[in-house]
């Protein structure tokens, strides 16, 4: 493979912002320095000029379900098109989930693994543990080895299957992941709390009726129980997708009582409330955790710029608009919405309308952070000689519409129709090869590399 020299783009890594010229060997960053001399190189090595754009490490979104098999139906987005509509966000690796099939963690990991083979951007894997059983200790060492390096707890969905509903068999599983050295992810809304108020409820089961059958109290209750267990264990833990004001008013306590909390969010929860709920197609707004108010999210972008956050990713869990608009009732409307393709334009616009967010602090959020968390680290989310050459062309300044014809789903909605965002992806490289430039597709099937955990 010839080199590939990009020349004048303004770097930006956590670390420092400078203008330097990126040399890139085969799928690795082997010299970044303020000038490369292209006449010293070999013939036949590929020039990018990168003047006026930022050159930033490739995204990775931390929590996806691309082709999540689940309530008798699968995700819009495919392997396939998710890589896709990934690569035109300027993400290069995902991390997804692997479903507990309750035998053998071990083979739940293979199976999906086997499943995102089909991948064109590389991926990582949170193993769900939905049941206690003897031998967990053991199940879990084995996907250690085998390159998984975090659990994916839930304290809900009793409904499918997903919650560990004992007290003492979860602290049991939190230990066996200290002891391992795995991280713990966990999505925190109390089951019991969610089954009391859906039995005194009286009320309709609209969209919009999502928001008050799981309200925000819901979500602080789980905080506070696992925050207890981590406390209790000795452990840190990373939350996903917080999404309220009383969420976070419950990670604080933890952090004051010296518990490790990671928080995660996402676009959704930043920048959308339950009003979108109330129309029409307020179907197509419903996720879980449900959309709240203003004020939460004012909240949680005081918390971002506050850096109490530590990673935003998108739980995209795309549907289409005939799946979610196939029930008009929230208890059956097919949870979650797309979101990858939209991470760095909405973060970006934030940026620029709060000025008080960096690029580089961007990087830090859906790049490097995940990476350290996630055992990714220097490989991945990161600008460094010997780093993969996960390289993203990126225009700050430009100014587009999101909307569902110019982005890539195969959701072919977006929750965010008509927003005006600031930043553009010029051109994303994964492992040195070009995967998307000037808004053309060249990702190969196949091509994404599983990534092992290194924690
Ligand atoms: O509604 C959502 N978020 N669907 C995806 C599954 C989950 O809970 O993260
Ligand atoms: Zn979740
Ligand atoms: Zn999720």
């Amino acid at each position: 493979m010839s080199l590939l020299l990009i020349k004048n783009g303004l770097i930006v890594d956590t670390e420092w912002t400078r203008h330097s010229d990126i040399l890139v060997d085969g799928a690795k960053i082997i010299r970044i320095a303020p000038h490369i001399d292209e006449n010293k190189l070999p013939s036949g090595t590929n020039v990018i000029h990168a003047d006026g754009l930022c050159v930033l490490p490739g995204l990775i979104d931390a929590h996806t379900h691309y082709h999540l098999v689940s309530r008798g139906t699968v995700t819009a987005d495919s392997f396939e098109e998710g890589s896709k509509l990934a690569a035109f966000g300027g993400v290069t690796t995902v991390v997804d989930f692997a479903d507990d099939n309750k035998m053998s963690l071990l083979d739940s990991l293979s199976s999906r693994r086997k499943e995102m083979s089909a991948m064109a951007i590389d991926y990582a894997l949170h193993q769900g543990v939905y049941k206690y059983r003897a031998e967990i200790e053991d199940e879990m060492a084995e996907i250690k080895a085998a390159g998984c390096g975090t659990l994916k707890i839930f304290t809900t969905y009793r409904d499918v299957g997903y919650l560990v509903e004992n007290r003492d068999e979860l602290k049991a599983i939190f230990k066996s992941a200290k002891d391992l050295g795995l991280m713990i992810t966990i999505h925190c809304e109390d089951d019991k709390l969610i089954q009391e108020i859906g039995s005194s409820w009286k009320g309709s089961y609209r969209p919009i009726d999502h928001a008050s059958l799981r309200p925000a109290e819901v979500e602080a209750a789980a905080i506070r129980y696992v925050g207890e267990i981590a406390e209790e264990v000795g452990t840190s833990i990373y939350i996903v997708h917080l999404s309220s004001k009383k969420g976070l008013e419950a990670v604080r306590e933890l952090r004051s009582k010296g518990v490790t909390v990671n928080v995660e969010t996402t676009p959704h929860y930043l920048f959308l409330d339950k009003s979108k709920l109330e129309g029409a197609d307020g179907a197509l707004y419903v996720m879980t955790p449900p959309l709240r108010t203003k004020e939460d999210n004012e909240a949680l972008q005081e918390a971002l710029l506050e850096g109490e956050i530590q990673v935003v990713a998108t739980d995209h869990c795309s549907f289409t608009r005939e799946q979610k608009l196939s029930s008009d009732d929230c208890r059956t409307i097919y949870p979650g919405i797309p979101g990858t393709e939209e991470l760095l334009p909405l973060i970006n616009t934030f940026a620029h309308t709060s000025g008080k967010l960096s690029l580089s602090q961007i990087v830090n959020l859906l790049s490097t952070r995940p990476a350290k968390l996630f055992g990714l680290y220097p490989e991945k989310g990161a600008l460094k000689e010997g780093s993969d050459a996960d390289i993203v062309l990126f225009n700050p300044e430009w100014s587009w519409t999101l909307s569902a014809d110019t982005l890539h789903s195969a959701a072919h909605y977006t929750a965010y129709e008509g927003f005006p965002v600031t930043g553009k992806v010029v051109m994303t490289y994964l492992r040195g090869r070009l995967v998307m430039g000037d808004d053309i597709y060249l990702g190969i099937k196949g091509d994404g590399k599983f990534i092992r955990a290194r924690r």
